[in-house]
């Protein structure tokens, strides 16, 4: 959830970190802070809020001057926001500076034995501990007393550490938390996430759980916990640095969702060959498994949604969905028939990692459906597909969604042509149902003006709700989360037929229901439920296909959208609902890609 970054080489370390604390600031957003090694001393700058105050702080401060330095942005966990609880951390002597992310679950137990030892604490988080308790075993030799450190700590983390007597040099080390190292000329890095160094090198190493790394500006080196030192690949990142900026848009979530059609191609042509999808590289015998299991968080559980009604419809198999955080504690009945998909952005999702150890400890296979090359979840997963979204920066995730509805459409073409439950004329049609997708998001993202014009007319309601019937109820729930997560409006989807049994009592003069109808063979059923709320004095705002002329005099609003097989408009779907999210958000002046209380990439339970 925090952001972390450490630089060595010869820039100004106090430039290059604020610069990469900007670029991570997506992670969280409450405090940030940044130390600088000057010699053989540590200086440390904290700030509430933005990373922007942090920065008018730093320029005030000519203490900070250095090669070599940690930095952190924030999302609170232990302690309120606040100057004293933002990172770094430092020892009480000043010779250790620390930024971690994660969460030290046996915190309290070390800091009572540690102040029972007179160390004085300062702050009310769980990262103080690991500062005082390298500085509680230091002996001259950093490398034994992180080892000896980090084997006390329970939970997760991602640290950095700079010691006043190793000038030039910092450490990191992790256990259950994202950490990369960037591999400069004559300067290293290392981060939360390769948007924070990749205007400067795209060259990274993956730190795994359990290492350890002592880097200078000329050298890495990985070693275990028996300092024996680890060999590492290499490996390039491919994405261009603009891809991490907002290249002119006033949001990143604006660009994000403008970039869909080009992520959409991405992720479909290199699965198509001779006008079928193909995953056969994967090696997945399909025909092992008797039912399949969806898991995931937020959006990605709702892009899992979409999936199960289309992998059940074509491959005829039993497909149940459950949230990642449940699942990991519901001991659910699953054996090796069962394969599990799961789905994340980030690949670094701690319900959702705790879930595909469950179900493979249950002998599950796992197939991730993942956008972070190289993340935790790539690397647990039994087999790999990765959305090709490019990076995503805006919290509220937009074609992230959109290319992981993708790759469930194409794995529920590719599973049932497997099984035998579509023949090749059926494999074609569907394919070119997939394959016209981009263009489809391109000639939605039409109705942007229109979309802003709605926005404005209802961007003052208190309350709205969605509505819709089976794929298009699974496209509400996205589309009633976006909205809430950036506009903080009451917001919730409802499938259409379940209204009589509560919701209604909600319907009132001026609520607007957005009502999704492009499940054709379902209009009838939802055009009832319309006139059920306009009975009620609702204003309906509905979402129709293309042709569509019925809905115009149901409705106070129409938006249309690009008309293709009813099982593949999800993908289409959600864009007018994501941009009327955003533009409702950002007449209600909100912090459109940072939201209160929320991170990215959500890396504690
Ligand atoms: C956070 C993000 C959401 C995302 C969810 C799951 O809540 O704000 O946009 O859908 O985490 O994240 P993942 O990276 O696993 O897709």
């Amino acid at each position: 959830m925090c952001g972390i970054i450490g630089f060595t080489g010869s820039g100004d370390a106090r430039e290059i970190i604020l610069d990469g604390l900007k670029r991570l600031e997506y992670r969280g957003y409450d405090s940030a802070g940044i130390a600088i090694q000057n010699k053989n001393e540590i200086d440390m700058v904290k700030a509430q809020g933005k990373v922007d105050n942090l920065i008018s702080l730093s320029n005030k401060n000519n203490k900070l001057d250095g090669h070599c330095g940690i930095g952190h942005t924030r999302w609170a966990t232990h302690g309120v926001p606040s100057d004293v609880n933002a990172h770094p951390h430092m020892s009480t002597d000043g010779k250790f500076a620390i930024v971690h992310n994660g969460i030290i679950e046996n915190y309290a137990e070390i800091k009572s034995k540690l102040i029972e030892k007179g160390v004085k604490f300062l702050s009310e988080t769980d990262t103080e501990v690991i500062v005082q308790l390298l500085d509680y075993y230091y002996d001259g030799d950093l490398k034994k007393t992180l080892v000896k450190t980090t084997s006390m700590l329970e939970g997760s983390y991602a640290i950095g550490v700079l010691c006043a007597d190793y000038p030039g040099t910092i450490f990191a080390a992790k256990v259950a938390s994202p950490l990369i190292i960037g591999v400069g000329v004559g300067e290293n890095y290392f981060a939360s996430d390769i948007t924070a160094f990749v205007s400067r090198t795209k060259n990274v190493i993956d730190l795994d759980d359990y290492e350890f790394a002592e880097i200078t500006k000329d050298k890495v080196t990985i070693f275990d916990h028996n300092f024996k030192e680890i060999k590492k690949e290499e490996r390039k990142i491919t994405w261009d640095v603009a891809a991490a900026e907002k290249s002119g848009y006033e949001h990143f979530m604006l660009k994000e969702i403008m970039e869909q059609p080009a992520a959409l191609k991405a992720t479909i042509e290199p699965r198509v060959k001779d006008g079928k999808v193909n995953f056969d590289e994967l090696g997945i015998d399909i025909k092992k498994y008797d039912r399949i299991l969806i898991t995931a968080c937020g959006s990605a559980y709702y892009a899992g949604c979409v999936g199960r009604d289309v992998i059940e419809k074509l491959c005829r198999i039993h497909v149940h969905t459950e949230v990642a955080s449940e699942l990991r504690y519901r001991d659910p009945i699953i054996d090796e028939k069962t394969l599990v998909l799961v789905i994340s952005q980030s690949g670094e999702t701690a319900d959702t990692i705790a879930a595909i150890k469950e179900v493979q400890s249950k002998g599950a296979d796992v197939v991730a459906i993942v956008n972070v090359v190289g993340s935790t979840i790539a690397k647990l997963a039994n087999y790999t597909i990765y959305t090709w979204a490019g990076p995503e920066i805006a919290v509220a995730t937009t074609k992230g969604y959109t290319t992981q509805v993708a790759v469930l459409y194409m794995f529920a073409v590719w599973a049932a042509f497997k099984l035998g439950r579509i023949d090749e004329n059926k494999m074609e049609e569907y394919t070119s149902n997939i394959v016209s997708l981009p263009e489809r998001a391109q000639r939605t993202l039409d109705l942007n003006t229109r979309v802003k014009k709605l926005a404005d007319k209802y961007h003052e309601k208190q309350s709205i709700f969605f509505i819709g019937r089976y794929l298009d109820y699974a496209v509400c729930l996205e589309g009633s989360l976006k909205l809430k997560e950036i506009s903080y409006i009451h917001s919730e989807a409802y499938a259409a037929g379940e209204l009589k049994h509560g919701t209604i009592a909600l319907i009132e003069k001026g609520r607007l229901v957005v009502s999704v109808c492009c499940y054709e063979p379902l209009l009838d059923k939802i055009i009832s439920n319309i006139q059920q709320v306009k009975a009620r004095g609702a204003q309906v705002l509905a979402l129709a296909i293309e042709g569509n002329k019925k809905i115009f005099s149901e409705a106070d609003d129409v938006l249309l959208v690009p008309k293709a097989n009813e099982l593949f408009m999800a993908a289409v779907e959600i864009i007018p609902l994501q941009l009327f999210a955003y533009y409702v958000a950002k007449n209600n002046k909100c912090d459109i890609d940072k939201p209160k209380n929320l991170a990215k990439s959500v890396t504690v339970e």
